[in-house]
Order: structure tokens, then sequence, then C-alpha cells
């Protein structure tokens, strides 16, 4: 019998039940330097309003995300249907300015403008967002980023703190830190590079709610390596290129989308509370939905997990 990988789940300690998938809203921002492709807003709210008509009715996305429009665009669209339905979840993150100005007011001056775009005037959960721009000292310094989202959860403005980015060491110090209830990571648990793995071993003992991001790598696992040979927002190696055409052969082998085994080897992982994916479409709920419940065979699963990947951790 084939497990329901879409059963909702708990998110660590902030909430009892959400969606197994969460939808990442970086993409619908429109954000062509880092997806290479636009999206226009009715695609966007199109997409927001299938998830959340949907089992996969929880929506990630950041104030850094084309700079306030993917959440905008967010809030256009729970303002069409009067605001977060029961049942759904939303989270944003926090930090850094386009000048790179990542001070305490700076993130606080973003919140308020992250309530105002999503017309919401409280957030259950906030991450402190790519940390690695900064020293470690000048996130924790008094009048500093962690300091000002942890005021904001005290005034009762945010209900949880999280922390999301990319270095796997650094993301370990701040789990160790006993301040985050969530930690998000991102192109680093998929088929191609398991770097997280420690790291989603650690917060998982820790009780914090553990988010994956991109498991299809940004898209070459989706869309396949000959149609979009680029990871983690950038041209891919020709190692990794040529594992992904591996992937893809054995996939091919046993009749299974490639996109439905890279996205099942998140879900089926039981540390991971949510796996986030990036969509641009409203058929793309659908599509989730069905890679999800893809039967694949154990003998697929045993070829898969035969194959290398990288262990190194990626430099962005
Ligand atoms: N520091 C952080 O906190 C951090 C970092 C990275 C990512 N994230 C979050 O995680 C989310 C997911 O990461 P990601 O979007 O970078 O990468 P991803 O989820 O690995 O891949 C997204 C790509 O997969 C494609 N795709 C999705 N479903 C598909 C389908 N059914 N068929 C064909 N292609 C499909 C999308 O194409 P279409 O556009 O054509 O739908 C998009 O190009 C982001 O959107 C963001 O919200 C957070």
């Amino acid at each position: 019998m084939t497990t329901n990988l879409l059963k909702r789940r708990p998110l660590g300690t902030i909430a009892p039940d959400v969606a197994a998938i969460s939808i990442g809203c970086a993409p619908l921002g429109s954000m062509p330097d880092t997806f290479d492709y636009e999206v226009t807003e009715q695609n966007a709210i199109a997409t927001v309003l299938a998830a959340l008509e949907s089992p996969l009715n929880y929506l990630d996305t950041a104030a850094a995300y084309a700079d306030g429009e993917s959440e905008r665009r967010v809030g256009l669209a729970l303002r069409q249907i009067g605001g977060l339905p029961e049942g759904a979840f939303l989270h944003t993150k926090e930090g850094r300015n386009p000048d790179g100005d990542y001070s305490g007011e700076t993130v606080k001056r973003r919140f308020h403008r992250s309530l105002e775009h999503l017309d919401v005037d409280r957030i259950d959960l906030v991450f402190l967002h790519d940390p690695e721009s900064i020293s470690w000292d000048e996130a924790w310094a008094t009048g500093g980023p962690v300091e000002a989202l942890q005021a904001l959860r005290d005034e009762g403005l945010i209900g949880h703190l999280g922390v999301a980015g990319g270095p796997v060491e650094m993301e370990i110090r701040f789990v160790e830190s006993g301040v985050f209830d969530a930690v998000i990571t991102h192109n680093r648990y998929t088929l191609l590079n398991r770097a997280a793995d420690p790291l989603l071993t650690l917060a998982a003992e820790k009780g914090l709610a553990v988010l994956n991001a991109a498991p299809y790598g940004s898209g070459i696992l989706a869309k396949g390596p000959a149609q979009y040979p680029r990871y983690a927002y950038q041209t891919a190696e020709s190692g990794a290129v040529d594992r992904a055409f591996r992937f893809q052969d054995i996939c091919d082998r046993h009749g299974v989308p490639l996109a439905a085994a890279a996205l099942q080897f998140s879900l089926r992982d039981p540390r991971i509370s949510n796996t986030i994916v990036g969509m641009t479409r409203p058929e793309r709920i659908q599509q989730t939905i069905d890679f999800a419940n893809w039967d694949i065979p154990a003998a697929c699963w045993d070829e898969i997990l035969a194959e290398p990947f990288d262990h190194a951790d990626l430099i962005r």
C-alpha cells in the first residue's frame, strides 16, 4: 500500500496540522535575474488562488522577493477572497533591503510593509532571511535584526521565529542558538545535493519545523536537464547535469516523471515538515499533486538511491 505523502503534518510546535507542500512564491514576484523568465501579475494571482483552493494551501513568501512584489501579489489574491481561508497557512521572511542594509530598524520597517502588502495584522511565522549576507555578530548585535524580530514577536505581531538561509554550518549555528522554532534550507536536500543532511537531523531532533525548499534544485529536476540545465539559480556544473541525466534515465525506464521522484524524495523524509515548491502557473498545482501521488516502484527507488550525489555545500 502506498503512503499518502500529502497527509497534513505538524509544523514543529508552530501549528498542529498544515499542508505537506507549500507554494514558493519567489518566482511569482517576477524575478527574471534569478529564474530566467518573467511572470505576470495575473498568472501570479491565479496560481495563489488555485493553491488556496487545493490541499496545497500553504504559501511561502518573503519581503525580498522582487522587493515586495511577491508579497504584494499574494496580498492581491488574499483580498479577492477575503483573507487567508480556514486551514491555510502563510509565512514570510525579513532581511536586508536592496542597498544591503540589514539593521534592526530596516527589518522592522520591512516587516510593517509585509503586513500592509499581505493585508494582515499579524503573521504566525516569520523567518530571518539569508543572514549569510551579514556576520554572526551583526545578526545578534544590539539594534540588529534578531533583536528586532524578537521585539516584534514580544509585541504579538509575530507568532514564531524561524531562520532561512543557505550555508549549512551557519544554519546549524542558528538552530543551536535556541531562538528559532523553524528552519528553511534550500537546494541542499535534493536528488543532486544532500549537504543539508546533518542540519535536518539536528533541527528535527530539537523539535524545530524543518522546511525543505527547492526540491527541484530551482527547476532542473522538474523541467529536466535538457530544457533547464540550471541548479540553484545559476548554470549547473557539468557533473550535476550528467547526474541529472542519469536520474532522468532511471525514471524514464520506470515510467516515472523525474519531478515525481525529486518531490517525493523530500516528502518521504520524516525529518521534513514541509517541502517548498516554486511554481508560476495555476495548472502546476494539480501537476504537483499528481507527482506527490505517483506510485513509484520500489525498484525505481533502489536505483535512484544507489546513485552518487553531492555532499559539499553550495557556494550560494
Ligand atoms: N533563502 C530562502 O529562504 C529560500 C531560498 C530558495 C528558495 N526559497 C523558497 O523556496 C521556493 C522553491 O524554490 P525554487 O522555486 O527556487 O525552486 P524549485 O521549487 O526547486 O523549482 C521551481 C521551478 O520548478 C518548476 N516547476 C515546478 N513545478 C513544475 C511542474 N509541475 N512542471 C514543470 N516545472 C515545474 C517551476 O517552473 P514554472 O515557473 O514553470 O512553474 C520553477 O522553475 C522558492 O520559490 C522560495 O519561495 C527560499
